[in-house]
């Protein structure tokens, strides 16, 4: 015989048992949890932003990057990403993951980058926080980049040792939800 409030605790605990289980945004399927559109806006402009900027480096190594000597397509979007920060949308980098970088720039350089490298090497999807610039808050995200094929081994001969599908880079995003874009860490910030 199952009571109505044993019912109701039921459910409670199922809806729980769901939250628990959630991949990452878990914090989303609490019901517990307030609202946020705002953040769940900036959230689908960075998924947006990752599927156009990953096709669009794929899409150039394979058409256009034929030799070592050639221009690599990290190099080119590294300028459209200077592109968009000084327009102020906001701020893009490419990182490593693999522990060898070509160039020594693209390492983690704060807590958050380097937490999410660890992260995405193990092989979550989607690192994010939420944290607060000179009074705007911004959201961060890391998404990781696997060896898409052969020709990125031409140039990243350490990428062949890495087992399949493992992340040996990420694209990191810092996008301003309510404010301007704040590059610089305010002075309460790791
Ligand atoms: C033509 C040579 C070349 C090819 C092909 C190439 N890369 Fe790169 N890659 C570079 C160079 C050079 C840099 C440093 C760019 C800079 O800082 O301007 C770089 C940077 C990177 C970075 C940032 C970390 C680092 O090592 O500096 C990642 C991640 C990366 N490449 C991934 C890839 C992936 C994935 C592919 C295949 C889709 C690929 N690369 C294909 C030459 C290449």
């Amino acid at each position: 015989m199952t009571s109505k409030t044993g019912r109701w605790a039921l459910a409670v605990v199922a809806a729980a048992g769901l939250t628990w289980l959630a991949p990452g945004g878990a914090a989303e399927e609490n019901p517990a949890a307030p609202k946020d559109p705002e953040l769940d806006r900036k959230r689908t402009e960075v998924r947006m932003l990752d599927d156009i900027y990953k096709s669009g480096i794929v899409t150039i190594t394979e058409h256009y990057v034929n030799d070592e000597d050639m221009i690599p397509a990290g190099t080119a979007f590294k300028k459209m990403f200077e592109a968009a920060e000084k327009k102020g949308w906001h701020r893009v980098r490419l990182i490593d993951a693999s522990g060898e970088p070509y160039s020594d720039e693209n390492v983690a350089e704060d807590a958050f980058e380097k937490d999410a490298v660890k992260r995405l090497v193990k092989g979550e999807p989607w690192v994010e926080a939420v944290e607060v610039r000179d009074g705007t808050r911004h959201l961060r995200v890391a998404t990781p980049i696997p060896v898409v094929f052969e020709k990125c081994i031409m140039c990243h001969d350490n990428y062949e040792e890495v087992p399949k599908g493992q992340a040996i880079g990420a694209l990191t995003y810092l996008v301003p939800i309510d404010g301007p874009l704040v590059t610089k860490r305010s002075k309460a910030g790791k």
